[in-house]
């Protein structure tokens, strides 16, 4: 996937955040990305600071619904007929002790964060098999790395971790490369944050755009399957 102009990508969560920083990235490259969120105004809009219609398609689609990623993916070949990158970023976070998280917020998280992956390779798979593609999780130091309150979102991460790891395995015989990210703090709209200049020591979202960038560029007969990535200073260390 040496020349990316004209490739296709399609990043899940992209109206903000980690995904709409990777867009911005694979656009500047030359490629065509489509972006979604649970609100198809939100994609439009972030759609419209992205780039042009002939390059930016907004959808929406909720990932915790197979059925929406088939008809995201499905506008995706209806428009350019291909699809050679998914990145299955969509992701949200709470945290609370474990006697205290509701069953709503743990299945919400593992709805998104883990089957929502699983969503979006069955969705894409058939497509990157076809043009001997990429799929690339976005997972998180906290599929390695358990902490308190973290219990519900611990486990989605490492789900997708080994998920990532399995599917590697089982989709490389098709000449399909399959990566997971795994990146600590990122200046984001995560569980509700807003990013602000204290944020300046955090990974930045267009560095995982830039990660991503050389994911595609590396040599085909290269995979780095997994990839830890995190802040070089840690606030206040
Ligand atoms: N920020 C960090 O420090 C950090 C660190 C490690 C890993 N991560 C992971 O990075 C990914 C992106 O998070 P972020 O930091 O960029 O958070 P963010 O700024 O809150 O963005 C989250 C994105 O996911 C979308 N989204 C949420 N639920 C969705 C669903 N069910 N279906 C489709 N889209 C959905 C949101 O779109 P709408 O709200 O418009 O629907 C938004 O575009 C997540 O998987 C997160 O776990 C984040």
């Amino acid at each position: 996937m040496n020349d990316l102009k004209d490739k296709v990508a399609y990043i899940t969560g992209g109206s903000k955040g980690i995904g709409f920083g990777i867009a911005s990235i694979l656009l500047k490259a030359g490629m065509k990305v489509a972006i979604s969120s649970r609100l198809l105004e939100n994609a439009e809009k972030a759609a419209k600071d992205l780039g042009p219609e002939d390059k930016v398609l907004a959808v929406s689609s909720d990932v915790s619904k197979l059925g929406d990623e088939q008809a995201a993916v499905k506008k995706i070949l209806d428009k350019w007929g291909k699809l050679d990158v998914m990145v299955a970023n969509a992701g949200v976070g709470h945290f609370a002790p474990v006697d205290q998280i509701s069953d709503t917020l743990w299945h919400e998280m593992v709805n998104t964060n883990l089957n929502g992956v699983f969503h979006s390779l069955k969705a894409s798979v058939e497509a990157l098999k076809k043009s001997k593609g990429y799929y690339i999780t976005v997972a998180s130091l906290a599929g390695t790395n358990f902490f308190a309150n973290g219990a519900g979102y611990n486990a989605t991460k490492f789900g997708v971790v080994g998920f990532t790891q399995a599917a590697m395995l089982d989709l490389r015989p098709y000449d399909i490369k399959v990566s997971t990210i795994m990146p600590g703090s990122v200046a984001t709209n995560f569980n509700g944050h807003e990013p602000s200049k204290g944020d300046a020591w955090k990974i930045q979202p267009e560095d995982i755009g830039e990660l991503v960038l050389d994911l595609l560029k590396m040599n085909p007969r290269t995979l780095p399957s997994k990839i830890e990535v995190r802040p070089t200073r840690p606030d206040k260390k």
